[in-house]
């Protein structure tokens, strides 16, 4: 069966070749992010009441790297969202079930939430040295959990097999740590693209947990932040614009 090309970005391709895919990475593309990926996704494949495509192993394609995986047959949740705006909601509360599930695992191996985002905040070029102290010293004032936290937790890392299980992938920004900065995350990611589904997801969340919202967003600042470093034009004043709230404290 011949390679198909299934999605592709400027950075990353992604094949299907026959029961596996070949992610490749563009040129350049860090070796460390590469075995980074495969890593994480390994640590977390390892439990077995979540459904993670395996990496079955990298090599490289034109001097490109490249990680091959378990293809899984099937939608991604953003596809479907796209396809049956008629059933938002229920996709929506499918996908916040997910989460939940996600953050009732454990995986002691991963990186610590805290200290990686600790590290993207020294880093972050954008931030003058009082928003810098400020995030720095609102993240050191939060919670330490070791709750599973995806990192990059929206509809297209979600897999809806042809099987009827929710697969998900994707597991590079992956740590363990408080749910509600990973909730904050998928939140940030949701509204830069369509403020309603994040708002939906914010609500339905809060309402399943008995979470207050002002707890989840005292980490919008944060991830935000951190959100920064990709520099994305598109993305500058959305960001900006939570990094410079703090009334929710
Ligand atoms: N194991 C897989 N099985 C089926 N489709 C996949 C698989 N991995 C990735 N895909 C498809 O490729 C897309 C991008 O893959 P992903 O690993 O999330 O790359 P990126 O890092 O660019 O987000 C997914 O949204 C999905 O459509
Ligand atoms: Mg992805």
């Amino acid at each position: 069966m011949a390679k198909e090309l299934i999605f592709s970005s400027a950075k990353k391709t992604i094949y299907r070749d026959g029961d596996t895919v070949i992610k490749e990475f563009c040129e350049g593309f860090p070796k460390a992010e590469v075995l980074n990926e495969a890593l994480c996704n390994a640590r977390v494949e390892t439990i077995e009441a979540l459904n993670v495509p395996k990496i079955l192993g990298f090599t490289t394609v034109d001097g490109r790297w490249a990680l091959i995986k378990e293809y899984v047959p099937g939608r991604t949740l953003e596809e479907l969202m796209e396809e049956n705006p008629d059933k938002l909601e229920e996709y929506m509360e499918q996908m916040v079930d997910l989460h939940l599930h996600i953050h009732a695992q454990a995986c002691p191996l991963l990186n610590k939430l805290k200290e990686k985002t600790m590290r993207s905040l020294k880093t972050v070029e954008q931030l003058d040295n009082s928003q810098r102290y400020e995030l720095q010293t609102r993240l050191d004032g939060m919670p330490k959990h070791t709750k599973l936290c995806h990192g990059d937790f929206n509809p297209s890392n979600i897999i809806v097999g042809d099987d009827g299980k929710l697969y998900v992938i994707d597991w590079v920004h992956a740590s363990q740590g408080n749910a509600s900065a990973d909730v904050a995350r998928t939140y940030l990611l949701l509204a830069l693209k369509d403020k309603k589904k994040a708002e939906l997801y914010m609500d339905i969340f809060c309402e399943k947990t008995g979470t207050e919202k002002r707890y989840v967003q005292g980490w919008l600042p944060i991830v935000a932040a951190a959100q920064l470093s990709y520099k994305r034009p598109e993305e500058k004043d959305l960001l900006e614009s939570w990094i410079n709230v703090f009334e929710y404290q």
